[in-house]
């Protein structure tokens, strides 16, 4: 009875507002539905809400994933979400909300006398690696009648868009004890090989369901046109198999009969890829498959962990939002909620065979080009670990150093990455590659003694000391006036002396003093800094503002944002001075341009989680809080000002005519978001 109040509520809500929907607690500009890694990857851009029954889910990528649902209610057959060439027998639903949490999108809908919630749920866990790499989401509809006992079925279906092409595919059904599974395959692709728009070509798509409490269950594959015709005039599926043919559905459906109140169903959707990882050319494979080496007992297992893994989002989110407000209010905590699929959306958790006592991490460059393992993306994300997982930072730095530590790496400085191309991580024993070579040893250094902090585990930075030493002497060395070279940005190209790597010089170089207790090192971090800010003019080159600044390279007077002393204050390595962290503070508000502060004067982008380093390095000083506070609404302006319909953009137009859109999409940078949290609350109080 009370949910039927509570039914009638919404339903008459929802003719309160005709054509209105209502979000919670944004717009953002797409929906995560299914993310999980690089591969399992569905959004929904946010264009698409108010028409959400034949809106049209995409992959990171922005090409098409076709994921259709409808719903019978007493005979009538209802669009609720990605139908398209609607038929004529079936009419839009219509969206009353659409909410994001941490881990969960949920859309209401409205159809006849019953409410729909679709719960997209893909489960985020920071300690349970078997939980975290299953790769699979979940897709809850729940039917709520207002009232009476309406006669419900609900469909869903998808189609090849998923195996990443259309040529050729093939469909297989099986049955694991209660759980129907649809997988559709792209024929003859290579392992590991990715189509244009970067699918996984050699993953296994698989669709599942269970019949709940006497559900009828029914699945096929066929044309739209019989598969969901005949759901649509009967609520079941046709029983006739045939081969797949181009333009074919492969759909599910669950006859609830006579319901009272609310019932659900719940769909797994996932990419499987038992070969996950080509790592030295010894296939990874995904972390579950230690303990399920089947896929239908991962997929059972998928299904039966469903309380469970509701249980510890429940408790991430919630976490998350309180939080993240008390951090830097709503705003902020509304940001993280965003990100936090997008993070492990970039990662894959692996083992070799059926070890689990080896757990990798793999971080995939999206939507920049691809790198595997990049040092110069995992490092914007330490915030993230450091604050809430900090085992992740050596499982995704493991994969590197371990291959640097075999020799094969021919450099005296570190790796940007270990592979050109996701999945293949495959090294570069040729030494060709993308070198930055002050940024990568440094931010090597860095990292590593952040997780030896966070975790007081010295067992990793004892392992590879001796390439610690190496990375810290080159730095040493050559890390006061860097030679022409890149840097993280690399869009702006390479410079000579540019101030940002001395200032990682200086920071990493006390890092590792502090990591292996050598105070020359970190005295040798601090002399760079004080020789840093008295090169030519002094660091602090002001103009007729008055307002000193850090410069792009030495004495020059543009200027550009110094997120690299952040981890000067985040790890507590006193190089720079108080002074510095107060001028910094004081120098970005009188730099905003349109929609946030740009990477350096010169550009009309800006990067938001440098953004974000550089609104925590401004923490406790006395312009800190409002600093830190116009970085947060300028990053949340842009996360909800309906210009975009791309997964979260880590870089985006401050200025000019493209003005508050975004370039890059989907990448696990958005860690780097966490910087005020991590600058404020410290490492995780339970060690992870
Ligand atoms: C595959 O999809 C492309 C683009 O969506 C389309 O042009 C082509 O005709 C399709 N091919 C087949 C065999 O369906
Ligand atoms: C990875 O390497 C395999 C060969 O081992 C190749 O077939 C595949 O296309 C490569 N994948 C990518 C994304 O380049
Ligand atoms: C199963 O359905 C019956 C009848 O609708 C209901 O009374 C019961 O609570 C349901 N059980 C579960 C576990 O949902
Ligand atoms: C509906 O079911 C009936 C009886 O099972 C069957 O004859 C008919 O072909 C079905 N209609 C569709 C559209 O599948
Ligand atoms: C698992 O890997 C660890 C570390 O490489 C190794 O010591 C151990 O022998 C392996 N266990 C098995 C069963 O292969
Ligand atoms: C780098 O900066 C130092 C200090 O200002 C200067 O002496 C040196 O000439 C610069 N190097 C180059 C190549 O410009
Ligand atoms: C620091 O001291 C150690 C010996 O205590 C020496 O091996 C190392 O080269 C010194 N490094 C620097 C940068 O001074
Ligand atoms: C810090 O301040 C002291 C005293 O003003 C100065 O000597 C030193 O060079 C400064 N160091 C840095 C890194 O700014
Ligand atoms: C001083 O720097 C600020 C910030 O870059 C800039 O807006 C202003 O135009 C500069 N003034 C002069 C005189 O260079
Ligand atoms: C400072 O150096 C950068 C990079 O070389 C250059 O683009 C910029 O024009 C320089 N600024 C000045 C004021 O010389
Ligand atoms: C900044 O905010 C914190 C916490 O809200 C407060 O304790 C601190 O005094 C504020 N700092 C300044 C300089 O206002
Ligand atoms: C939150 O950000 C929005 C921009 O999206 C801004 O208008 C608003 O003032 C901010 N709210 C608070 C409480 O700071």
């Amino acid at each position: 009875m009370m949910l039927n109040i509570i039914a009638t509520i919404l339903i008459s809500s929802f003719f309160t507002f005709v054509n209105s929907v209502t979000f919670k607690p944004v717009a953002p500009p797409t929906y995560p539905l299914a993310v999980r890694n690089p591969y399992l990857s569905a959004w929904m851009p946010g264009n698409q809400i108010a028409e959400l029954a034949s809106g049209q889910p995409e992959f990171w990528f922005g090409n098409p994933l076709n994921w259709a649902i409808i719903v019978r209610v007493d005979g009538h057959a209802y669009d609720l979400f990605g139908v398209h060439g609607s038929s004529s027998s079936s009419s839009a639903a219509t969206v009353v909300s659409a909410e994001y949490t941490s881990t969960h999108s949920i859309f209401n809908l409205g159809a006849g006398s019953v409410q729909f919630t679709l719960d997209f749920f893909s489960p985020v866990s920071l300690t349970n690696y078997v939980r975290e790499s299953l790769p699979f989401s979940y897709l809850t509809v729940t039917a709520t009648a207002a009232s009476g006992s309406p006669n419900v079925q609900i469909y869903s279906d998808i189609d090849e868009t998923w195996t990443g092409q259309n040529a050729s595919t093939s469909a297989t059904r099986s049955v694991a004890g209660s759980t129907s599974i649809l997988t559709l395959n792209a024929d003859n692709a290579a392992t590991y090989s990715q189509s244009a728009d970067e699918i996984a070509l050699w993953a296994d798509v698989v669709y599942a369901s269970r019949p709940v409490n006497g559900s009828k269950l029914s699945v096929a594959t066929g044309s739209p046109d019989s598969v969901r015709g005949s759901f649509e005039k009967n609520g079941s599926l046709p029983t006739s198999a045939s081969s797949w043919t181009a333009g074919d559905v492969a759909g599910i459906a669950h006859d609830l009969g006579q319901i009272s109140g609310s019932k659900s169903v719940t769909y797994a959707i996932g990419v499987v890829r038992e070969n996950a990882i080509n790592y030295l050319g010894q296939a990874q494979t995904g972390f579950y498959r230690t303990e399920f080496s089947e896929t239908s007992d991962a997929l059972n297992h998928f299904l039966d962990d469903y309380d469970a893994a509701i249980e510890e989002s429940d408790g991430l989110d919630s976490t998350i939002q309180t939080t993240g407000a008390s951090v830097a209010g709503s705003n902020y905590s509304d940001i993280l909620a965003l990100s936090l699929r997008q993070i492990f959306g970039g990662v894959d958790v692996t083992a070799e065979s059926t070890n689990s006592s080896t757990p990798l991490a793999f971080m995939k460059e999206i939507s920049s080009d691809g790198n595997v393992n990049t040092i110069d993306v995992i490092f914007p994300t330490l915030p993230f670990w450091y604050a809430l997982a900090p085992n992740y930072i050596r499982l995704l730095l493991e994969p590197d150093m371990a291959y640097m530590a075999t020799g094969r790496w021919p450099r005296q400085f570190a790796i940007h990455d270990i592979g050109s191309n996701y999945p293949n991580a495959t090294g570069h024993d040729n030494g060709a590659e993308e070198d930055m070579p002050i940024e990568e040893s440094g931010n090597i250094l860095i990292l590593s003694y952040a997780y030896q902090l966070a975790t007081g585990d010295t067992s990793f930075t004892t392992k590879y000391s001796a390439l610690f030493k190496q990375f810290a002497d080159y730095i040493a060395a050559n890390g006061l006036y860097p030679t022409n070279q890149l840097s993280t940005t690399d869009g702006l190209g390479s410079f000579t002396n540019m101030t940002s790597l001395g200032i990682k010089s200086a920071v990493s170089l006390a890092a590792y003093g502090k990591m292996t207790g050598q105070s020359n090192y970190t005295s040798l971090g601090r002399s760079f800094a004080s020789t840093i800010n008295t090169i030519g003019t002094g660091i602090f080159t002001s103009n007729a503002t008055d307002q000193p600044y850090f410069d792009i390279v030495y004495d020059n007077t543009t200027w550009y944002m110094q997120f690299n002393i952040m981890p000067d204050k985040l790890l507590g390595l006193d190089v720079f001075n108080q002074s510095t962290f107060n001028a910094q503070s004081a120098f970005y508000p009188a730099v905003r341009s349109q929609a946030g502060v740009a990477i350096e004067e010169l550009a009309q982008w800006g990067k938001t989680d440098w953004q974000m380093w550089c609104a925590a390095a401004s923490l406790g000083t006395p312009t800190g809080n409002a600093t830190a506070q116009m970085f947060v609404d300028d990053l949340h302006a842009f996360m909800a000002n309906g210009m975009n319909t791309i997964p979260f953009s880590d870089r985006y137009w401050v200025d000019g005519p493209q003005v508050g859109e975004g370039v890059f999409r989907a990448r696990p940078t958005v860690g780097g978001h966490y910087a005020l949290w991590a600058m404020k609350e410290g490492p995780a109080k339970t060690k992870r």
